[in-house]
């Protein structure tokens, strides 16, 4: 049999050599992820956000010689473009971009009572932010002939109505739409797009949204989760890993849901 893998696989270094870009990444799921690369195998790592003291903060606990925080407002559009130069030009190439960072609405944000201005917003980082991502990741990796990997955070969210959080929804709908597109245009460049959609996962981020300290919302999720147990940001960190590892080189435009079955597809 010629399809087998070679027996001398180590799931233990997948990254090996890799360097990466994780937006969003002082704190919660991106956080996780940029630490998780790096015991994984990557070379190194750059931090962006918007959080400078935390940002440099979990780059300084990752180590100096692998891991530096660039300062991103992914809403920029010359922030995106400079941060990737950066990096390649600290790094000598780019790999791997998690595009990450995201936010989520103020307010009910029902349909009869959208307020437009936050709506902005919340398109802006989730939705603009990932689009410029996606762009200037792919130029680089086009430009430096590397066969990289893309990899967006959608949401359980991305692919079904809610009674509430309609720009939220509506942003992670496009993003899937974003990976779709992008994937068929780069493929024959050898480079991949796909993304992650977690369930609800204690973070910084979703605490704040629900205004619950992390052991309520793990109490919360466990009670609604399909499998038994609670959902970490480890279980998003391993599936950004196998979709930015050679493990899925031939995986390219899907959305991997990481729910604990949240949303099995009915027939
Ligand atoms: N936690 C969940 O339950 C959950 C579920 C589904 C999807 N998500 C998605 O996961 C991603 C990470 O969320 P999290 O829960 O870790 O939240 P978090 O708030 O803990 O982390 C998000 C990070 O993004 C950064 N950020 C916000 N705006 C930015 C901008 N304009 N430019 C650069 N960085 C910016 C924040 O400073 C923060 O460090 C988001 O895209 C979110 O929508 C989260």
């Amino acid at each position: 049999m010629t399809n087998l893998p070679p027996t001398t696989t180590t799931t233990n270094n997948k990254l090996n050599g890799k360097v990466a870009i994780v937006t969003g990444a002082a704190s919660g799921i991106g956080e996780a992820t940029a630490r998780h690369i790096i015991n994984v195998g990557a070379r190194a790592v750059v931090i962006a956000d918007v959080q400078d003291e935390k940002g440099r903060n979990v780059a300084a606990s990752i180590g100096p010689d692998r891991c530096t925080y660039i300062h991103c407002d992914v809403t920029d559009e010359n922030q995106v473009k400079s941060l990737v130069e950066s990096t390649v030009s600290i790094y000598g190439r780019l790999d791997i971009m998690f595009s990450n960072a995201g936010i989520s609405n103020k307010g009910l944000q029902t349909v009869l009572d959208l307020d437009l201005s936050e709506f902005d917003k919340v398109v802006a980082v989730n939705t603009r932010g990932a689009a410029a991502c996606v762009k200037h990741a792919a130029r680089a990796m086009k430009d430096g002939g590397v066969r990289g990997s893309i990899i967006c955070t959608a949401s359980a969210l991305a692919s079904r109505g809610l009674e509430a959080a309609t720009d939220y929804v509506m942003s992670k709908h496009a993003v899937i739409g974003l990976v779709r597109s992008a994937s068929l245009q780069l493929a024959g460049n050898g480079i991949r797009v796909n993304s992650v959609s977690p369930g609800v996962v204690a973070t910084p981020g979703s605490c704040a949204t629900f205004g619950v300290d992390e052991d309520h919302l793990d109490e919360v999720v466990e009670k609604f989760s399909r499998m038994k147990g609670v959902m970490r940001m480890k279980h998003v960190a391993d599936a950004v890993a196998f979709l930015a590892s050679d493990e899925s080189e031939f995986v390219t435009g899907i959305d991997l849901a990481v729910d604990g079955g949240f949303v099995i597809p009915q027939p």
